[in-house]
């Protein structure tokens, strides 16, 4: 039994048939396109129904970044995408013959790592995304939490800093204002404005008027220390995050995916320190593992397709 996982992202529509052992057995991506929510929908019909015309599926699993509801049919609200009360898998099932499910983008990954990846071991994991924003994921007791009305595990709007920075939620101060791969850029930049460290910071500011995302990248690759110090701040937030997500979850496993988590230990590092320093009864309680996702890129399409599986096998006969 196969199913398509399509996972929407920032700048890509990721979709894949998967099958049961979580393997990609065929692959397309597209741009994101941006604008009206419509245009959204356009790219994931086509590439549902190009994977489905080659492939026997029983399910579409799309994940989505945003909050989800309980019955996984609309999507509450999107801080980073145009999305209120987006009745999406409504307008999906009118276009395409197959059930439908919509995950949360987070949820989804962090599921394709607790089943197939780094936290298949363990029986209760944390999953964070350090993308455009800080998404969630909470396995406990080998089951994905979803929250009453669908929307927990928004752990990227844990408030960090009260009265801080206004955030894509309409709230102040959250962990994704801090954490997320835009925080990156923005302490880079004023890393880079404040001077003193990082020559080759400030050097490559001055040239290209704002660090992106690839420059930083790049000159963490290179070793400056003015992009490893912002690094360090990023992975400072998110470990001290961390030991209060510990405090109520106890897990075994912090797993930290999205696009920055490819810095490995140099993200690392920071975190498990500040995760140490934030610790309740420090010493005398079994310490989680902290680990880089294995689904990298994969993670979103083969949660999204597992879980719209799993869902599809309890669906009423003939439906
Ligand atoms: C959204 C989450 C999403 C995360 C990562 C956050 O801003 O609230 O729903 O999982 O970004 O995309
Ligand atoms: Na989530
Ligand atoms: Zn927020």
């Amino acid at each position: 039994m196969h199913a398509i996982g399509i996972d929407i992202g920032g700048t890509k529509i990721a979709g894949a048939v998967i099958d049961p052992d979580g393997t990609i057995v065929r692959d397309l991506r597209t741009p994101t396109p941006a604008g009206a929510p419509q245009l959204i929908e356009n790219a994931v019909v086509e590439m549902v129904t190009a994977l489905s015309a080659e492939h026997d599926v029983v399910a579409v699993g799309v994940a989505a970044a945003g909050f989800i509801d309980a019955a996984q049919s609309t999507v509450y609200y999107a801080p980073n995408i145009n999305w209120r009360n987006e009745p999406f898998r409504a307008k999906l099932e009118a276009r395409i013959d197959l059930p439908i499910v919509i995950e949360n983008d987070a949820n989804a990954a962090g599921w394709a790592e607790f089943r197939f990846g780094a936290a298949r071991l363990v029986s209760d994991m944390v999953m964070l995304t350090i993308g455009t924003g800080v998404g969630g994921a909470i396995v406990a007791s080998d089951t994905l939490f979803r929250g009453g009305f669908g929307a927990g595990a928004e752990l990227g709007h844990l408030r960090l800093v009260p009265g801080g920075l206004l955030c894509g939620c309409g709230a102040h101060g959250c962990l994704e204002q801090y954490a997320s791969g835009r925080a990156l850029q923005r302490i880079a930049n004023e890393l880079a404005d404040a001077g003193g460290i990082g020559q080759n910071l400030a050097r490559v500011r001055a040239e290209r008027g704002r660090l992106d995302g690839s420059d930083i990248a790049e000159l963490i690759g290179d070793g400056d220390l003015g992009a490893l110090t912002a690094l360090r701040q990023l992975g400072t937030v998110i470990g001290e995050a961390c030991a209060t997500f510990g405090a109520v979850l106890d897990p075994q496993m912090f797993v930290i995916g999205g696009g920055v988590a490819q810095a490995g230990d140099l993200l690392l590092d920071p975190i498990r320190h500040a995760y140490e320093e934030n610790l309740s009864a420090r010493g005398y309680h079994p310490e989680p593992e902290f680990r880089i996702a294995e689904l990298v890129n994969d993670a979103g399409v083969v949660g999204a397709a597992d879980l719209a599986r799993h869902f599809a096998s309890r669906l009423p006969a003939g439906h």
